[in-house]
């Protein structure tokens, strides 16, 4: 199996394998996502993307909250017609304020910018500093200055794990150092995530601002 945390296949076969409510990252209510844009991003007319956002409900969520430009980026095409499934089974029909994008973060090219980048259970999987590295160029390049980043990753004291791969476990003080001086703090907080199986999984939350 690859530990490639951007291969596609690998991503397909968990959210085959599992189905996208059984893994263990999955919630009902995105929590504290929700919270944290709602509070950084006041203007419901800011674009908003979901980097990495699988079948989450976070789209359909922020929708419902009056938000009409979202983004979801993800690699895998199954998780992307769940969430794409369930926005049309929530909202009625597919929502136009929502486009779906598949592609691997890491080699992306941004056609665009949007005010409010989230990710939550993403960045943890980049082990090395290139992959970071390229993150953070896509980051930069899919941001506008003033713009918002919402980063959610395990804690410290977090799982070691997640789905089989390693994963890298951050500070609120280590996430920020790693944005780099671009960006400034506003915000940061600890969310224990209940999985599915009923275990408890730290995270570490932050929201900056790009300056
Ligand atoms: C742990 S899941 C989190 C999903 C979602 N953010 C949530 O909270 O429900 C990680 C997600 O990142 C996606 N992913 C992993 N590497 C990626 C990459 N290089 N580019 C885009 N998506 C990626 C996976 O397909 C998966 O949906």
């Amino acid at each position: 199996m690859s530990t490639d945390p951007g291969s596609a296949a690998r991503w397909e076969d968990v959210y085959r394998d599992r189905g996208a409510d059984r893994v263990s990252w999955f919630q009902r209510q995105p929590q504290p996502s929700l919270d944290l844009i709602l509070q950084a991003a006041g203007d419901r007319r800011a674009g908003v993307i979901d980097v990495g956002g699988g079948a989450s409900p976070l789209a359909v969520r922020l929708v419902e909250a009056g938000f009409g430009d979202i983004t979801v980026l993800d690699v895998s095409g199954r998780a992307l017609d769940a969430s794409r499934r369930a926005a049309e089974t929530a909202l009625g029909a597919a929502p136009r304020a929502v486009t779906w994008v598949r592609a691997d973060l890491l080699a992306w090219q941004p056609a665009r910018t949007w005010t409010v980048w989230h990710d939550r259970a993403v960045f943890h999987f980049l082990a090395d500093p290139a992959g970071r590295a390229a993150y953070l160029a896509a980051l930069r390049q899919a941001t506008e200055p003033g713009g918002i980043v919402v980063l959610g990753t395990f804690a410290a004291d977090g799982p070691t794990h997640c789905s089989g791969l390693p994963v890298t476990r951050w500070t609120a003080e280590e996430l920020a150092a790693e944005l780099g001086g671009g960006f400034t703090l506003l915000h940061s907080r600890r969310h224990e995530h209940r999985t599915p199986a009923g275990g408890v999984q730290p995270f570490t939350w932050i929201t900056a601002r790009r300056t």
